[in-house]
């Protein structure tokens, strides 16, 4: 067992013994193979340096109660690389071949798995890129499908907490019929410089809003978006949201509470309306939202409207529940009526 102090884990990319690998060339994959050294070359002309040829998946493995270790809901996963791949033009793993290198990558670094007990998981990071040189516009025949994997906490520092996000109204994720709904790597550092400076003003989040007209909530940065109306959970309908496994278990979860589930447009100012907010994700697990600060831009002083949910770090009921029993089934606390819990064998 590795010697980390469990309860005092981030969210970061860490070193651990071993990532897998398998090249695309010649139309085919490679056998799976362990890359003990934990680096890549590449040639400087490598598509994805020059083309941003990158999409990758997140999942977590968790030490269960009884002791069992198991992954949760890969094959979702492997279907939405799936789906970024063939938008980016590139040969995807198979779903077996998804999910025997992940079940590959825990046990080989297994003794970076957390243990029961500290309410923390290994997130799992499958990755796959062009690697072929290249100048072309066109997709890369040469791929690597690599997964890997680190000891996480909770990604914002505490657990079922409430944070702040601000709208940013000047910037946007993605745009109308573009990348929006996929995983690719390239979604994502055009909310750096937004991130920085929203987290300078003391928020942690940050929410865009549709592109196109900005009347409708999308997503955060690194999370889906879902309310809580009465006995109503209510999450935003879009083409530019990525397709959240964590929302879609919530929304089921939701279901088993006998509550009602609505997938639709969710206008800005219906957050004053709501009773709870929060931010659902892999990483995030489900963190929710104190309050939601409304401005023209994220740089300037002024801010429109505050939408006000659960103050000093106090969490909703609602979330609370959800919570505990989307974590209960993961850490095998709770049955697992749904057979989300992709079991490794026993003795892992
Ligand atoms: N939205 C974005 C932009 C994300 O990066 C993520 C993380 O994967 C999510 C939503 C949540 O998706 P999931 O629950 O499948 O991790
Ligand atoms: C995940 O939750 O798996 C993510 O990929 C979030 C990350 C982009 C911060």
């Amino acid at each position: 067992m590795a010697n980390i102090n469990w309860d005092k884990l981030g969210f970061d990319a860490y070193e651990t013994n071993t990532v897998i690998l398998s090249h695309y060339k010649d139309g085919k994959w490679s056998p799976i193979r362990r890359s003990d050294e934990f680096s890549f070359t590449f040639d400087p002309f490598a598509a994805v340096f020059h083309y941003a040829t990158s999409c990758f998946e997140g999942m977590k493995a968790f030490r269960q109660k009884n002791g069992r270790a198991c992954i949760f809901r890969p094959e979702e996963n492997a279907k939405r690389m799936q789906r970024t791949a063939d938008y980016l033009g590139l040969p995807a793993p198979t779903k077996e071949m998804f999910i025997k290198m992940s079940e590959e990558c825990v046990k080989a670094n297994i003794e970076f798995l957390p243990p029961y007990g500290h309410h923390a998981s290994m997130y799992i990071r499958p990755l796959l890129i062009g690697m072929r040189p290249q100048m072309q516009l066109i997709p890369p025949t040469e791929c690597v499908f690599a997964v890997m994997c680190a000891p996480a906490g909770s990604y914002y520092g505490e657990n079922l907490s409430s944070f702040s996000a601000v709208i940013a109204r000047n910037y946007d994720r993605a745009a109308p019929q573009g990348s929006g709904s996929y995983k690719v790597g390239a979604n994502y550092p055009c909310s750096f410089k937004p991130y920085k400076m929203a987290h300078e003003q003391g928020y942690t989040e940050i929410l865009y809003l549709n592109s196109a007209t900005k009347q409708y909530i999308d997503e955060y940065g690194s999370s889906n978006f879902f309310a809580i109306k009465g006995n109503t959970y209510v999450t935003p309908l879009s083409d530019s949201v990525l397709p959240s496994i964590t929302n879609k278990s919530l929304q089921q979860v939701a279901m088993d509470f006998g509550m009602t589930v609505e997938k639709r447009k969710v206008p800005v100012e219906e957050l004053a309306e709501f009773d709870e907010a929060a931010a659902c994700g892999t990483a995030v697990v489900i963190t929710p939202m104190s309050h939601i600060d409304d401005k023209p831009t994220i740089e300037g002083k002024e801010v429109t409207k505050v939408y006000k949910f659960f103050q000093d770090g106090k969490v909703g009921p609602v979330c609370s529940k959800l919570y505990k029993t989307i974590t209960g089934i993961q850490f095998g606390e709770l049955p697992d009526t749904h057979g989300w819990c992709y079991m490794l064998p026993e003795g892992i």
